[in-house]
C-alpha cells in the first residue's frame, strides 16, 4: 500500500478526548474534556423541539442563516461596543474549532510562521501542521502566565504572519489585560500580522477581571480574525455552532475555505440558537455568576485538600501542581488518577511546548453533585498516589 499522508503522520489523538474514554473505563468522574454535565438554557431547547417540526432541515446559505448572522452581529456589537455587519464580517462554522482551521487556511501558506502562546489549546498545533504552517511557541510563564515582551518581539522578528490568542486562556485560565493586548497589538501593527483570536470563553470571567475584544483596540480591526462559538455561552458544546468575524476581504477568503470544508453549520440549530443569540444581559450576569459559584465550590475544596493550583481569572479549568506525588510522566499519574482516585484530568504536557510534567488539569464546568463527588474522591489523593 502507498504511504498516507506525511503530514498527519505524526497525529496522535487527542489526549482531552483519550482521557474522557480512560474516565469511563474505570468510572472515574470526569473532569478532563471540558463540557457542562448541565442542561442548556430551557428556552433554547424548547425551540429547538418547535424548529424539528417547521423546520429548516435543508442547507442554510454556506456562511451561515441571515437571522443567525444578524441576530450574533447584534449581540457582538453589544458587547465589544464594535459595529459588525452581518453580511460582510461574519462567517458561521462547525464550532470555533472550524473557524481557527479556516482562519489559519484562509491566512497562511505553507512554511509560514505563526505565533503560539505556551500553554495553548491542544487544536493550535494540528490547526498549524495542517495549513503547512510553522509554529514559533512564546511562554507564558508560570504560575501567572506572563510573557516576556523581549521573548515575543523576537517572535514577530522571525517574519511570523499570524498569532494565535487564546483569551481567556484554556488552560491556564489568564484573562490577558488591556495593557498586554496593546502590546501585542503594537507589535502586530509594526510587524504586518495577523492574530486569529480565539475567545470562546469570552462570557467566563471572573471578577474583577474584564474581557477585552483584540479586535476593538486601535489599527486592530483590521488584522483580527476573532474565532468564537457558542459551545461554551449556552453550554452546546455538542450543536457544533462557532463563527469567523473579521473585515470583509478576509471573510471573502474565510467564506470560500468554510464552503469547502464543511458547506455549513446545522440549519435547524442555527434557528434554534437565534433565540440564545437574543438572550438580554440578565443571561450572561446569570452565568458569570454559576460559573463563579462552580469555581468557588472547587477552588475552596482543592484548597481544603491542601493541593497547589492555578486560580483562573477566567475559563473553567484549574492547573494542579503535582509535584509531591513523585510521578516523571504527567500521563502516568492522570492514568492512576482516574483508575485509584476515580478522577479524570488531562496531563499538563499536552498543552505546553515547553517540558513541563508536574502539571494536570481540571475543569469545573459540572453540577455541585459531581464536584463535591470529585473532590471526596480527591480527598483520598495522597492516600492512593504515592508512587
Ligand atoms: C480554547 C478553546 N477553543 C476552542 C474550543 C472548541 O470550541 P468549539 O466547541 O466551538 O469547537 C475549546 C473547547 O474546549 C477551547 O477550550
Amino acid at each position: 500500500m502507498r504511504t498516507l499522508s506525511n503530514r498527519t503522520a505524526g497525529f496522535t489523538d487527542s489526549v482531552i478526548r483519550r482521557m474522557t474514554r480512560i474516565s469511563a473505563k474505570y468510572n472515574a468522574v470526569n473532569l478532563s474534556q471540558g463540557f457542562p454535565d448541565f442542561e442548556p438554557p430551557k428556552e433554547i431547547t424548547d425551540r429547538l423541539a418547535e424548529v424539528a417540526k417547521e423546520g429548516p432541515h435543508q442547507y442554510a446559505v454556506t456562511w451561515g442563516a441571515q437571522n443567525f448572522r444578524e441576530a450574533l452581529a447584534k449581540k457582538q456589537e453589544h458587547f465589544s461596543g464594535m459595529s459588525v455587519d452581518p453580511n460582510s464580517e461574519i462567517v458561521v462554522t462547525c464550532g470555533s474549532t472550524e473557524a481557527m482551521m479556516a482562519a489559519m487556511m484562509s491566512v497562511t501558506n505553507p512554511g509560514d510562521k505563526v505565533v503560539i502562546f505556551s500553554p495553548f489549546y491542544e487544536n493550535y498545533g494540528a490547526d498549524t501542521i495542517l495549513s503547512g504552517a510553522e509554529p514559533i511557541y512564546v511562554p507564558l510563564n508560570p504560575p501567572e502566565f506572563h510573557f516576556d515582551p523581549e521573548v515575543l518581539e523576537d517572535a514577530f522578528r522571525q517574519g511570523a504572519k499570524a498569532l494565535i490568542l487564546c483569551n481567556p486562556s484554556n488552560p491556564c485560565g489568564k484573562v490577558f489585560t488591556r495593557e498586554e493586548l496593546e502590546l501585542i497589538a503594537s507589535l502586530a501593527i509594526k510587524y504586518d500580522t495577523y492574530v486569529i483570536t480565539d475567545e470562546v470563553y469570552e462570557h467566563i470571567i471572573y471578577e474583577p477581571y474584564k474581557h477585552t475584544y483584540l479586535a476593538t483596540l486601535p489599527g486592530m480591526r483590521e488584522r483580527t480574525i476573532e474565532c468564537s462559538s457558542l459551545s461554551k455561552t449556552y453550554s452546546i458544546t455538542g450543536w457544533r455552532l462557532g463563527y469567523v468575524i473579521a473585515p470583509p476581504e478576509i471573510i471573502d477568503r474565510v467564506k470560500k475555505v468554510h464552503d469547502f470544508l464543511t458547506v455549513g453549520a446545522a440549519a435547524p440549530l442555527m434557528e434554534a440558537a437565534v433565540v440564545g443569540l437574543n438572550f438580554p444581559d440578565s443571561y450572561y450576569a446569570d452565568l458569570q455568576a454559576h460559573y463563579t459559584h462552580m469555581k468557588n465550590l472547587f477552588v475552596d475544596g482543592l484548597k481544603n485538600i491542601g493541593l497547589n493550583f492555578t486560580d483562573p481569572q477566567g475559563a473553567y479549568y484549574v492547573l494542579v501542581d503535582i509535584s509531591e506525588f513523585g510521578y516523571k510522566c504527567d500521563l502516568e499519574f492522570c492514568e492512576d488518577l482516574a483508575r485509584k482516585v476515580g478522577v479524570g484530568a488531562v496531563p499538563g504536557s499536552s498543552f505546553f511546548k515547553e517540558d513541563v510534567n508536574h502539571l494536570v488539569r481540571l475543569h469545573f464546568a459540572k453540577k455541585d453533585e459531581t464536584l463535591n463527588e470529585a473532590l471526596d474522591r480527591l480527598s483520598e489523593i495522597r492516600k492512593k498516589m504515592v508512587k
